[in-house]
């Protein structure tokens, strides 16, 4: 079921934005939020909260709500933001990710942030659950059953809502028309990109097979490129049985590297962003101490 649902995923791009990127406008309609819109246009705080892989989907979705919305956001743990004692100013919303729809914590933040008189948002993919119910509003996935424990499909669905959210509320805020524009076009061509990694399958089974005697892993990477290495690390712990640790790459000259030979790999996540640079630096640093690197970069990056 995992391997099905990871062929899945464009078609979760495809179902989660159908109906909902406006292409021409540079715009995203989202029916399940517009019942809270005018309390979201007074926002100026948003906190995410989700557990394990909905969390890192929170991570990411905090840096495109800061740069693309403009929105401050934070994002907790939902088993430390239920017991902490959190200070809630009257202008902030709680956004909880959640598959299932079901996961105690999540709930219990949730019902936490209620009681503080929050406005409460969910993203979610299990129609009718306890979440998608309690929540003021939300964002349903739409991508169908996600079988597989590990999650893989979701992971990107909630990615792909949290971008359009960030479109949404951006372009009410400070996102221009041509920038909305760009990120809608990028959308509408995204399940194609994915489909085109599936040609590389014998490749990467390839590189599974000879790393697959390695016991420890770092995974690393900048800026959008840090939750998914560590959920790269979840991932390679949940199925492979095996140690990894998902790091930021900025980060891993303050102790981790210390733990780099040539017996421990590391897997770069590498795309030619705004910090492509910083990261091959990282990656010069990995090499100097014979570390073994496996990059995921940008197709036809031969550096
Ligand atoms: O159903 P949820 O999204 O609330 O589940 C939260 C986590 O248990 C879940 O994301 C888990 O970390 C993944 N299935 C791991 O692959």
């Amino acid at each position: 079921f995992m391997l099905k649902e990871i062929f899945e995923g464009p078609e979760a791009v495809e179902n989660s934005s159908r109906g909902r990127v406006m292409v021409k406008e540079g715009k995203a309609k989202l029916g399940g939020i517009e019942s809270v819109s005018q309390k979201l246009e007074k926002i100026n705080r948003l906190i995410i909260t989700g557990c394990g892989t909905a969390y890192y989907a929170g991570m990411l979705g905090k840096y495109m709500l800061e740069e693309y919305a403009g929105i401050a956001t934070e994002v907790d743990n939902a088993s430390e933001l239920r017991y902490r004692q959190p200070i809630f100013s009257p202008d902030t919303a709680l956004l909880s990710i959640s598959q299932s729809g079901e996961t105690a914590d999540t709930l219990a933040a949730i019902r936490e942030a209620k009681k503080m008189g929050l406005t409460t948002l969910g993203i979610t993919n299990v129609v009718g659950s306890t979440i998608a119910r309690e929540v003021d509003a939300g964002v349903y996935n739409h991508i169908g059953p996600e079988i597989g424990v590990a999650s893989t499909k979701a992971f990107i669905s909630q990615l792909i809502v949290l971008l359009l959210l960030a479109l949404h509320l951006g372009r009410d805020r400070k996102m221009s028309a041509s920038e909305g524009k760009q990120i809608a076009a990028e959308i509408a061509v995204l399940p194609s990109k994915m489909r085109r990694i599936f040609r590389f399958k014998e490749k990467i089974e390839e590189i599974a097979r000879k790393y697959s005697e390695y016991d420890n892993f770092l995974y690393m990477g900048r800026k959008y490129s840090f939750p998914i290495a560590l959920e790269g690390a979840l991932k390679l712990k949940e199925i492979s049985y095996m140690h990894a640790e998902g790091y930021s790459a900025g980060e891993m000259k303050h102790g981790p590297i210390a733990m780099i030979d040539e017996n421990f790999p590391s897997v770069f996540i590498a795309p030619r962003d705004s910090v492509y640079q910083k990261t091959l630096g990282n990656m010069e640093e990995i090499k100097a101490r014979d570390g073994k690197i496996i990059a995921i970069a940008t197709e036809g990056d031969e550096r």
